[in-house]
Protein backbone atom coordinates (compact mmCIF):
# COMPACT_ATOMS: atom_id res chain seq x y z
CA UNK A 1 0.00 0.00 0.00
CA UNK A 2 0.90 3.73 -0.14
CA UNK A 3 0.10 6.28 2.06
CA UNK A 4 -1.42 9.44 -0.05
CA UNK A 5 -0.01 12.51 2.52
CA UNK A 6 -0.65 15.21 -0.07
CA UNK A 7 -4.45 13.58 -0.35
CA UNK A 8 -4.72 13.38 3.26
CA UNK A 9 -3.95 16.91 3.02
CA UNK A 10 -5.37 18.45 0.58
CA UNK A 11 -9.19 16.74 1.66
CA UNK A 12 -8.81 16.93 5.56
CA UNK A 13 -8.76 12.98 6.01
CA UNK A 14 -6.39 11.57 8.35
CA UNK A 15 -5.47 8.33 6.67
CA UNK A 16 -5.39 7.69 3.26
CA UNK A 17 -3.74 4.52 1.27
CA UNK A 18 -3.64 3.34 -2.06
CA UNK A 19 -3.60 -0.53 -2.45
CA UNK A 20 -1.92 -0.36 -5.61
CA UNK A 21 -2.72 -3.60 -7.61
CA UNK A 22 -1.07 -2.18 -10.98
CA UNK A 23 2.14 -3.80 -9.10
CA UNK A 24 1.06 -7.41 -9.71
CA UNK A 25 2.77 -9.22 -12.23
CA UNK A 26 0.43 -8.36 -15.68
CA UNK A 27 -1.03 -5.17 -14.23
CA UNK A 28 -4.04 -5.96 -12.47
CA UNK A 29 -5.54 -7.33 -9.33
CA UNK A 30 -6.62 -10.13 -11.67
CA UNK A 31 -3.59 -12.15 -10.85
CA UNK A 32 -4.53 -12.62 -7.67
CA UNK A 33 -7.43 -15.00 -8.83
CA UNK A 34 -6.10 -16.03 -12.20
CA UNK A 35 -2.43 -18.06 -10.01
CA UNK A 36 -5.48 -20.10 -8.30
CA UNK A 37 -7.86 -20.62 -10.97
CA UNK A 38 -5.31 -21.84 -13.40
CA UNK A 39 -4.06 -24.32 -10.86
CA UNK A 40 -7.56 -25.75 -10.39
CA UNK A 41 -8.03 -25.96 -13.92
CA UNK A 42 -4.66 -28.01 -14.12
CA UNK A 43 -6.15 -30.00 -11.14
CA UNK A 44 -8.95 -31.26 -13.00
CA UNK A 45 -6.98 -32.14 -16.06
CA UNK A 46 -8.27 -29.30 -18.38
CA UNK A 47 -6.81 -28.22 -21.40
CA UNK A 48 -8.11 -24.99 -22.78
CA UNK A 49 -9.13 -21.94 -20.16
CA UNK A 50 -11.81 -20.27 -21.70
CA UNK A 51 -12.93 -16.06 -20.62
CA UNK A 52 -14.54 -13.23 -21.37
CA UNK A 53 -13.18 -9.93 -21.10
CA UNK A 54 -13.24 -5.94 -21.05
CA UNK A 55 -9.60 -6.26 -20.48
CA UNK A 56 -7.59 -7.27 -17.35
CA UNK A 57 -8.89 -10.62 -17.04
CA UNK A 58 -7.77 -11.64 -20.33
CA UNK A 59 -4.25 -10.12 -19.58
CA UNK A 60 -4.11 -12.00 -16.84
CA UNK A 61 -5.25 -15.61 -17.93
CA UNK A 62 -3.45 -15.72 -20.82
CA UNK A 63 0.23 -15.30 -19.04
CA UNK A 64 -0.93 -17.74 -16.39
CA UNK A 65 -2.58 -20.35 -18.73
CA UNK A 66 1.06 -19.89 -20.96
CA UNK A 67 2.55 -20.80 -17.53
CA UNK A 68 0.50 -23.66 -17.28
CA UNK A 69 0.98 -24.51 -20.93
CA UNK A 70 -2.68 -24.53 -21.59
CA UNK A 71 -4.34 -22.86 -24.34
CA UNK A 72 -6.21 -20.10 -23.71
CA UNK A 73 -9.19 -18.25 -25.36
CA UNK A 74 -10.68 -15.07 -25.03
CA UNK A 75 -13.64 -13.48 -26.28
CA UNK A 76 -13.81 -9.66 -26.05
CA UNK A 77 -15.87 -6.63 -27.14
CA UNK A 78 -15.06 -5.68 -30.74
CA UNK A 79 -15.03 -2.18 -29.69
CA UNK A 80 -13.43 0.05 -26.84
CA UNK A 81 -10.49 -2.42 -26.72
CA UNK A 82 -7.68 -0.90 -24.27
CA UNK A 83 -4.57 -1.41 -26.77
CA UNK A 84 -2.00 -2.06 -23.42
CA UNK A 85 -4.42 -5.36 -22.40
CA UNK A 86 -5.35 -6.80 -26.28
CA UNK A 87 -1.24 -6.48 -26.63
CA UNK A 88 -0.84 -8.87 -23.39
CA UNK A 89 -2.73 -11.14 -24.46
CA UNK A 90 -1.68 -11.70 -27.87
CA UNK A 91 1.60 -12.32 -26.62
CA UNK A 92 1.11 -14.84 -24.54
CA UNK A 93 -0.64 -16.68 -27.16
CA UNK A 94 -4.55 -16.45 -26.13
CA UNK A 95 -6.75 -17.03 -29.36
CA UNK A 96 -8.49 -13.74 -29.00
CA UNK A 97 -11.76 -13.19 -30.47
CA UNK A 98 -13.41 -10.02 -31.15
CA UNK A 99 -17.37 -10.35 -30.83
CA UNK A 100 -19.70 -7.57 -32.29
CA UNK A 101 -21.54 -6.82 -29.00
CA UNK A 102 -20.52 -5.72 -25.07
CA UNK A 103 -19.11 -7.62 -22.60
CA UNK A 104 -22.73 -9.00 -21.26
CA UNK A 105 -22.86 -10.96 -24.71
CA UNK A 106 -19.18 -12.32 -24.63
CA UNK A 107 -19.55 -13.41 -20.92
CA UNK A 108 -23.46 -15.27 -22.13
CA UNK A 109 -20.88 -17.03 -24.67
CA UNK A 110 -18.48 -18.36 -22.55
CA UNK A 111 -21.34 -18.93 -20.38
CA UNK A 112 -22.64 -21.33 -23.29
CA UNK A 113 -19.52 -22.51 -24.54
CA UNK A 114 -17.69 -23.78 -21.43
CA UNK A 115 -20.83 -26.57 -21.01
CA UNK A 116 -18.34 -28.11 -22.76
CA UNK A 117 -16.03 -29.43 -20.41
CA UNK A 118 -13.30 -29.45 -22.89
CA UNK A 119 -13.30 -25.37 -21.95
CA UNK A 120 -12.57 -23.99 -17.99
CA UNK A 121 -14.50 -20.95 -17.41
CA UNK A 122 -11.92 -18.90 -16.21
CA UNK A 123 -14.75 -15.42 -15.41
CA UNK A 124 -15.15 -14.21 -11.82
CA UNK A 125 -18.29 -16.90 -11.66
CA UNK A 126 -15.45 -19.09 -11.15
CA UNK A 127 -15.47 -19.47 -7.48
CA UNK A 128 -11.36 -20.29 -6.92
CA UNK A 129 -11.08 -16.44 -8.55
CA UNK A 130 -12.61 -15.39 -5.55
CA UNK A 131 -10.69 -16.51 -3.38
CA UNK A 132 -7.26 -15.47 -4.90
CA UNK A 133 -8.50 -11.93 -4.98
CA UNK A 134 -9.60 -11.97 -1.42
CA UNK A 135 -5.85 -12.13 -0.37
CA UNK A 136 -5.41 -8.57 -0.94
CA UNK A 137 -7.91 -8.40 2.32
CA UNK A 138 -5.57 -10.29 4.65
CA UNK A 139 -2.71 -7.97 2.97
CA UNK A 140 -4.77 -4.77 4.08
CA UNK A 141 -4.97 -6.20 7.68
CA UNK A 142 -0.94 -7.08 7.96
CA UNK A 143 -0.06 -4.20 7.00
CA UNK A 144 -1.94 -1.85 9.32
CA UNK A 145 -2.15 -4.34 11.60
CA UNK A 146 -6.39 -3.82 11.62
CA UNK A 147 -8.65 -3.21 8.86
CA UNK A 148 -9.43 0.63 7.64
CA UNK A 149 -12.83 2.18 8.64
CA UNK A 150 -13.63 2.22 4.81
CA UNK A 151 -13.02 0.24 1.78
CA UNK A 152 -13.56 2.28 -1.48
CA UNK A 153 -13.54 -0.01 -4.72
CA UNK A 154 -14.98 -0.22 -8.23
CA UNK A 155 -16.97 -1.91 -9.45
CA UNK A 156 -17.64 -3.93 -12.48
CA UNK A 157 -19.04 -7.47 -12.47
CA UNK A 158 -18.56 -7.21 -8.86
CA UNK A 159 -16.57 -10.06 -8.15
CA UNK A 160 -13.79 -8.21 -6.34
CA UNK A 161 -15.89 -6.35 -3.69
CA UNK A 162 -17.11 -9.82 -2.82
CA UNK A 163 -14.11 -11.22 -2.73
CA UNK A 164 -12.71 -8.62 -0.21
CA UNK A 165 -15.82 -8.55 1.83
CA UNK A 166 -15.44 -12.07 2.22
CA UNK A 167 -11.78 -11.59 3.39
CA UNK A 168 -12.79 -9.42 5.65
CA UNK A 169 -15.43 -11.13 7.22
CA UNK A 170 -13.11 -14.56 7.68
CA UNK A 171 -10.40 -12.21 9.58
CA UNK A 172 -13.31 -11.24 11.91
CA UNK A 173 -14.18 -15.05 12.27
CA UNK A 174 -11.10 -15.42 12.86
CA UNK A 175 -10.76 -13.04 15.65
CA UNK A 176 -8.34 -11.57 14.39
CA UNK A 177 -10.44 -8.03 13.81
CA UNK A 178 -13.37 -6.76 15.40
CA UNK A 179 -14.80 -4.90 12.66
CA UNK A 180 -15.11 -4.93 8.78
CA UNK A 181 -14.86 -1.69 6.67
CA UNK A 182 -17.70 0.20 5.50
CA UNK A 183 -17.57 -1.09 2.12
CA UNK A 184 -18.06 1.48 -0.88
CA UNK A 185 -18.53 0.12 -4.46
CA UNK A 186 -17.84 2.46 -7.55
CA UNK A 187 -19.43 2.44 -10.26
CA UNK A 188 -19.19 4.80 -14.05
CA UNK A 189 -22.04 6.82 -13.92
CA UNK A 190 -22.68 5.43 -17.36
CA UNK A 191 -22.60 1.71 -16.74
CA UNK A 192 -24.32 1.58 -12.64
CA UNK A 193 -26.99 -0.40 -12.28
CA UNK A 194 -25.98 -1.79 -8.80
CA UNK A 195 -25.43 2.25 -7.76
CA UNK A 196 -28.80 2.19 -9.48
CA UNK A 197 -30.42 -0.04 -6.94
CA UNK A 198 -28.27 0.70 -4.26
CA UNK A 199 -29.90 4.23 -4.09
CA UNK A 200 -33.49 3.46 -4.95
CA UNK A 201 -33.44 0.97 -2.23
CA UNK A 202 -34.24 -2.04 -4.40
CA UNK A 203 -33.13 -5.83 -4.02
CA UNK A 204 -32.74 -6.12 -7.46
CA UNK A 205 -30.82 -4.15 -10.27
CA UNK A 206 -32.39 -2.89 -13.46
CA UNK A 207 -29.83 -4.35 -15.98
CA UNK A 208 -28.73 -1.37 -18.46
CA UNK A 209 -28.06 -2.54 -22.08
CA UNK A 210 -26.23 0.34 -23.34
CA UNK A 211 -23.72 1.00 -20.64
CA UNK A 212 -20.41 3.97 -21.66
CA UNK A 213 -17.61 4.82 -19.80
CA UNK A 214 -14.23 5.76 -20.23
CA UNK A 215 -13.28 3.38 -17.67
CA UNK A 216 -13.54 0.54 -19.85
CA UNK A 217 -12.98 -2.41 -17.38
CA UNK A 218 -15.71 -2.00 -15.62
CA UNK A 219 -18.41 -1.21 -18.76
CA UNK A 220 -20.74 -3.68 -17.51
CA UNK A 221 -24.67 -3.53 -18.31
CA UNK A 222 -25.29 -6.70 -15.54
CA UNK A 223 -23.09 -7.33 -13.63
CA UNK A 224 -22.89 -11.64 -12.09
CA UNK A 225 -22.47 -10.98 -8.59
CA UNK A 226 -24.59 -7.66 -8.22
CA UNK A 227 -26.42 -9.61 -5.20
CA UNK A 228 -23.59 -9.91 -2.83
CA UNK A 229 -22.41 -6.53 -4.32
CA UNK A 230 -25.31 -4.80 -2.59
CA UNK A 231 -25.14 -6.89 0.03
CA UNK A 232 -21.53 -6.52 1.46
CA UNK A 233 -22.43 -2.69 0.85
CA UNK A 234 -25.63 -2.37 3.39
CA UNK A 235 -24.23 -5.00 5.85
CA UNK A 236 -21.37 -3.32 6.51
CA UNK A 237 -22.54 0.20 6.34
CA UNK A 238 -21.18 1.17 3.01
CA UNK A 239 -22.74 2.12 -0.15
CA UNK A 240 -22.40 2.13 -3.79
CA UNK A 241 -22.05 5.38 -5.77
CA UNK A 242 -21.16 6.45 -8.96
CA UNK A 243 -18.87 8.97 -10.67
CA UNK A 244 -18.93 10.46 -14.01
CA UNK A 245 -15.72 9.88 -16.74
CA UNK A 246 -14.80 13.60 -16.11
CA UNK A 247 -14.54 13.13 -12.14
CA UNK A 248 -12.47 9.69 -13.32
CA UNK A 249 -10.27 11.54 -15.60
CA UNK A 250 -9.71 14.20 -13.30
CA UNK A 251 -9.29 11.44 -10.07
CA UNK A 252 -6.97 10.31 -12.49
CA UNK A 253 -4.67 13.12 -13.05
CA UNK A 254 -4.48 14.30 -9.18
CA UNK A 255 -3.61 10.61 -8.31
CA UNK A 256 -0.65 10.99 -10.95
CA UNK A 257 0.32 14.34 -10.14
CA UNK A 258 0.04 14.53 -6.56
CA UNK A 259 1.27 10.84 -5.23
CA UNK A 260 3.12 9.85 -8.39
CA UNK A 261 0.67 6.66 -8.47
CA UNK A 262 -0.72 5.87 -12.60
CA UNK A 263 -4.15 3.95 -12.60
CA UNK A 264 -5.92 3.12 -15.62
CA UNK A 265 -9.59 5.01 -15.53
CA UNK A 266 -10.77 1.89 -13.63
CA UNK A 267 -8.61 1.80 -11.15
CA UNK A 268 -8.93 5.90 -10.34
CA UNK A 269 -12.64 5.82 -10.45
CA UNK A 270 -12.53 5.06 -6.09
CA UNK A 271 -10.19 8.41 -5.81
CA UNK A 272 -12.59 10.04 -8.20
CA UNK A 273 -15.32 8.61 -5.36
CA UNK A 274 -12.98 9.92 -2.40
CA UNK A 275 -12.77 13.47 -3.73
CA UNK A 276 -16.40 13.91 -4.10
CA UNK A 277 -17.39 12.03 -1.05
CA UNK A 278 -14.78 14.20 1.22
CA UNK A 279 -16.27 17.44 -0.98
CA UNK A 280 -19.65 16.30 0.77
CA UNK A 281 -18.90 15.84 3.79
CA UNK A 282 -19.30 12.11 3.65
CA UNK A 283 -16.22 10.48 5.12
CA UNK A 284 -15.49 11.38 8.22
CA UNK A 285 -12.09 13.02 9.28
CA UNK A 286 -10.91 10.97 11.32
CA UNK A 287 -11.64 7.96 8.87
CA UNK A 288 -8.32 5.57 7.69
CA UNK A 289 -9.38 5.08 4.33
CA UNK A 290 -7.90 2.25 2.06
CA UNK A 291 -8.50 2.73 -1.91
CA UNK A 292 -7.94 -0.18 -4.20
CA UNK A 293 -6.31 1.54 -7.24
CA UNK A 294 -7.25 -2.32 -9.33
CA UNK A 295 -5.36 -1.59 -12.66
CA UNK A 296 -1.79 0.24 -13.67
CA UNK A 297 -2.06 3.20 -16.14
CA UNK A 298 0.34 1.80 -18.93
CA UNK A 299 -2.83 -0.11 -19.73
CA UNK A 300 -4.74 2.31 -21.14
CA UNK A 301 -2.22 4.91 -22.53
CA UNK A 302 -4.46 6.20 -25.63
CA UNK A 303 -6.94 7.66 -22.28
CA UNK A 304 -4.26 9.93 -21.14
CA UNK A 305 -2.69 11.03 -24.58
CA UNK A 306 -5.99 12.13 -25.97
CA UNK A 307 -6.28 14.88 -23.20
CA UNK A 308 -2.84 16.01 -22.25
CA UNK A 309 -0.56 18.63 -24.10
CA UNK A 310 1.86 17.34 -26.38
CA UNK A 311 5.49 17.88 -25.68
CA UNK A 312 6.70 21.17 -27.35
CA UNK A 313 9.73 20.46 -30.00
CA UNK A 314 12.48 22.35 -29.51
CA UNK A 315 15.75 22.75 -31.63
CA UNK A 316 19.03 21.46 -30.04
CA UNK A 317 20.62 24.39 -28.32
CA UNK A 318 20.59 25.26 -24.58
CA UNK A 319 18.38 28.54 -25.60
CA UNK A 320 16.02 26.87 -27.25
CA UNK A 321 15.11 24.36 -24.11
CA UNK A 322 15.50 27.18 -21.51
CA UNK A 323 13.31 29.55 -23.49
CA UNK A 324 10.52 27.04 -23.31
CA UNK A 325 11.01 26.12 -19.85
CA UNK A 326 10.88 29.65 -18.66
CA UNK A 327 7.12 29.35 -17.37
CA UNK A 328 7.39 25.88 -15.35
CA UNK A 329 10.96 26.14 -13.74
CA UNK A 330 11.10 27.51 -9.99
CA UNK A 331 13.66 29.81 -9.02
CA UNK A 332 16.15 29.44 -6.40
CA UNK A 333 16.07 31.02 -3.28
C1 LIG B 1 -8.91 -2.39 -13.56
C2 LIG B 1 -10.19 -3.00 -13.13
N1 LIG B 1 -10.87 -2.43 -12.15
C3 LIG B 1 -12.05 -2.92 -11.72
C4 LIG B 1 -12.61 -4.04 -12.30
C5 LIG B 1 -13.91 -4.52 -11.80
O1 LIG B 1 -13.78 -5.68 -11.03
P1 LIG B 1 -15.06 -6.58 -10.81
O2 LIG B 1 -15.53 -6.98 -12.17
O3 LIG B 1 -14.60 -7.72 -9.99
O4 LIG B 1 -16.08 -5.72 -10.13
C6 LIG B 1 -11.94 -4.69 -13.34
C7 LIG B 1 -12.51 -5.86 -13.98
O5 LIG B 1 -12.21 -6.18 -15.11
C8 LIG B 1 -10.69 -4.16 -13.76
O6 LIG B 1 -9.99 -4.73 -14.74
Amino acid sequence: MIRCGNLERDLGIREIYVKYEGDNPTGSFKDRGMTVGVTKALEVGAKTTICASTGNTRSSLAAYSAKAGLDCVVLVPSHKIALGKLSQALIHGAKVLAVKGGFDDCLSLVKEISKDPRFYLLNSINPFRLEGQKTAAYEIYEQLGDVPDKLIIPVGNAGNIVAYWKGFRELKLLGLTEKIPNMIGVQALGASPVYKAFIEGSDKIKPMESVETVATAIRIGNPVNWKRALRAARETGGMIGAVTDEEILWAQSILASREGVFAEPAGAAPIAFLIKAAREGLIEPDSRVVCIVTGHGLKDPDVVLRRIEKPVEVEPEVDSVLENLSATITEQT
